[in-house]
C-alpha cells in the first residue's frame, strides 16, 4: 500500500470521441516511436482498437465515431483533434504538415454536431499537450504545443493554464507523461519535465502517483480514468499494481500495432466535456 489514503472511488459516466483505425499505418515519422521500415498490421490494429472501445461502452460510457479519412493514418489518435472544456471546442493546430488535414475534419464532426469550433491561431494538438483537472488545465511544450498555444487555450476557456517543459523526445506529448487520474490528482513521470516544471508539479499535486522509468517507457501514462476505472496499456504492469493500492480498477489493454505511431489508449480517446 503506499501512504496516500485510499478513499471511495466512483466513475462518472463520459462521453468520448474515437477514431476507427481503418486507415492506420507508419508512413512518416514524427516521433522516435515511429519507423516506416517497421511493418504495420492495420487489421490488427482495428481488432485492438474495437476492443478499447467495447470496454469504453461496457464501463457505462458514450462513444461517438469519427469518420476515418484515407491519406491521415494517424487520424486514429483522435484526442489530438481538439479540446472540448465545459463544451467549449478548441480546435487543433497540427505542427506537421502529415497530421494538418486532421484538423478541419475534427472541426467539421464538432459543426455537424451542433458545436461552434474556435479554430486557433498558435500550434495545439488538442489533448495531446492539454490535461484537465477540476483546477487547471496543464499544457506541455516543448515539442508540439507552444506556449502562445498555452495562452489562446487560457483565454479561451478561462481557465488557469499551467505550462510544462518537457523534455525527453520520446516523451513529446504532456498525455505521454501524464495522466489525470480524478478531480485534482494526476500521475506522472518526472524524468519527462524540466526541473522547473517537476517543481511545479511538486507544489500543485503532492500526493501524486510517480510513474517508474520502466512503466512510463511503454507509454504506460498514456492512460484513459474516469474516477475509479483507470484503462491502460497492458505492458505497466508494476503501474496497475500502484493504481489498485490507490482504490483505482486498472484495465490493461493491448494496443501494440497502436503504438508503432506513439500511442496509445489516451491518444485513441478525445473526452468531450459538458
Ligand atoms: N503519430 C502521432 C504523432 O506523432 C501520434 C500521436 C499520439 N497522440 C497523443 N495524444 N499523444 O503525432
Amino acid at each position: 500500500m503506499t501512504s496516500v489514503s485510499v478513499r471511495d472511488r466512483a466513475s462518472t459516466p463520459r462521453h468520448y470521441l474515437m477514431c476507427r483505425p481503418s486507415h492506420f499505418d507508419v508512413n512518416y515519422a514524427i516521433n522516435p516511436w515511429m519507423d516506416p521500415a517497421k511493418p504495420v498490421d492495420t487489421a490488427l490494429a482495428v481488432l485492438q482498437w474495437e476492443t478499447l472501445y467495447d470496454l469504453y461502452r461496457s464501463l457505462g460510457h458514450t462513444v461517438d465515431l469519427l469518420e476515418p479519412v484515407p491519406g491521415l493514418p494517424d487520424m486514429v489518435f483522435s484526442a489530438n483533434g481538439a479540446t472540448v472544456v465545459d463544451g467549449l471546442v478548441l480546435g487543433a493546430r497540427f505542427l506537421n504538415s502529415e497530421r494538418a488535414a486532421e484538423a478541419p475534419a475534427h472541426a467539421a464532426w464538432f459543426r455537424a454536431h451542433g458545436y461552434e469550433v474556435h479554430v486557433p491561431q498558435y500550434v495545439n494538438e488538442g489533448e495531446g499537450d492539454f490535461a484537465v483537472t477540476d483546477s487547471w488545465i496543464l499544457a506541455g511544450r516543448g515539442f508540439r504545443c507552444t506556449p502562445e498555444g498555452h495562452q489562446e487555450a487560457q483565454e479561451f476557456f478561462g481557465r488557469p493554464v499551467i505550462s510544462l517543459e518537457l523534455t525527453d523526445p520520446r516523451f513529446y506529448h504532456l498525455d505521454t507523461a501524464l495522466a489525470v487520474l480524478d478531480g485534482d490528482e494526476v500521475m506522472y513521470y518526472p524524468e519527462a519535465f524540466t526541473p522547473g516544471s517537476r517543481a511545479v508539479l511538486a507544489r500543485l499535486f503532492p500526493d501524486a502517483l510517480l510513474v517508474s522509468k520502466d512503466d512510463a517507457d511503454v507509454l504506460g501514462l498514456n492512460a484513459v480514468s474516469d474516477g475509479l476505472n483507470v484503462v491502460l496499456p497492458e505492458a505497466a504492469v508494476k503501474l496497475a499494481g500502484d493504481l489498485r493500492d490507490r482504490g483505482y480498477k486498472p484495465f490493461p489493454m493491448d494496443l501494440s500495432e497502436l503504438l508503432k505511431g506513439g500511442g496509445s489508449v489516451k491518444c485513441c480517446t478525445q473526452e468531450l466535456r459538458p
